[in-house]
């Protein structure tokens, strides 16, 4: 009697468990990958982070950069409002990133500067108003912390003024993209706010780390140090999505799949994987390979 009132009840925890995690993606540094709508139509991802404002904080005029895309300088970035808006009708959340590991400049040099570039966020790609939208008029769902250069000062205060927004109507979501070895260099004092929603934590460039041929256990013991060490919503393991994507850390998605997806999504906070980027995802395949076990 109780193992017949069970049973459908552990079977339907083991498909609900089974298929829990979802794929974030990082789009704008290609050309040639294909446009934001058709990313997002894909119906392979939960999360685009558009990449990247490659220049603000200390005062400098903030830059955004989207490669072949469109160019910000002249306008032509503004056509993006119907794709970000058609993404956000599917269910995808559109995000923009901040930094990255690029040519341009960053840095916040107080609290009041964390403030200005707040401001400027909230103003340009938020709920607020400006007269020059890089993005027109779409509401972005949030701000992502991909911050690969600087100390990391003021940008625990940057991550709290983004968050007062939320009281204004739309919650802002916040993310971050560390690299793998605990604590992170540059986002640690932004993560030790405990007030980010998802971190996805890039398991590639950083041998300590990430996935060796052969050994997946320091990219399981890193995985269990950000999950016990950082408060935020969900966990993501970030992954080059070709081996040409990054220097190394490439895992083939039938390593994924058979070993270190297993070892990983059974834990508290497992959100997913997050990729590197839409545009080797497109070259390679990958979330369509690994999606069913994602
Ligand atoms: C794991 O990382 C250590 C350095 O922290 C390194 O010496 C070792 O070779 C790595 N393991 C593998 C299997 O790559
Ligand atoms: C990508 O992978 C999916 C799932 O395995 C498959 O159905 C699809 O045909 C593949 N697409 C290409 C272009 O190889």
């Amino acid at each position: 009697m109780a193992t017949n009132f069970l049973l459908p009840l552990l079977l339907l925890a083991l498909i609900a468990g089974s298929n829990a995690g979802s794929i974030a993606v990082y789009w704008g540094q290609n050309g040639n990958e294909g446009t934001l709508a058709d990313s997002c139509s894909s119906g392979l991802y939960s999360y685009v982070n558009i990449a990247f404002l490659t220049t603000f904080g200390n005062g400098q005029t903030p830059v955004l950069n989207l490669a072949g895309h469109c160019d910000p300088a002249t306008g032509t970035c503004t056509g993006l409002t119907s794709d970000i808006q058609s993404c956000q009708s599917q269910g995808v959340m559109v995000l923009l990133s901040l930094g990255g590991d690029s040519a341009g400049s960053y840095s916040l040099s107080s609290a009041d500067d964390a403030q200005n570039v707040a401001n400027y966020l909230w103003d340009n790609f938020l709920g607020g108003s400006s007269s020059s939208r890089p993005l027109g008029d779409a509401v972005l769902d949030g701000i992502d912390f991909d911050i690969e250069a600087t100390n990391g000062d003021f940008f625990d205060d940057l991550a709290e003024y983004l968050a007062q927004f939320s009281s204004q109507g739309k919650k802002v979501y916040l993310t971050a993209a560390p690299q793998c070895p605990y604590p992170d260099a540059h986002l640690n004092t932004a993560l030790q706010t405990g007030i980010f929603d998802y971190v996805w934590i890039q398991f590639y460039n950083n041998p300590p780390c990430q996935y060796s041929p052969g050994s997946i256990d320091n990219l399981t013991g890193a995985w269990s140090t950000w999950i016990s060490s950082v408060t935020a919503t969900k966990f993501f393991l970030g992954l080059p999505a070709s081996p040409d994507a990054a220097g190394s850390g490439y895992i083939p998605p039938d390593v994924l799949t058979s070993q270190v997806l297993p070892a990983i999504e059974g834990t508290a906070k497992y959100g997913g994987i997050m990729m590197w980027s839409r545009y080797y995802d497109v070259v390679n395949n990958y979330s369509a390979t690994v999606k069913s076990s994602v």
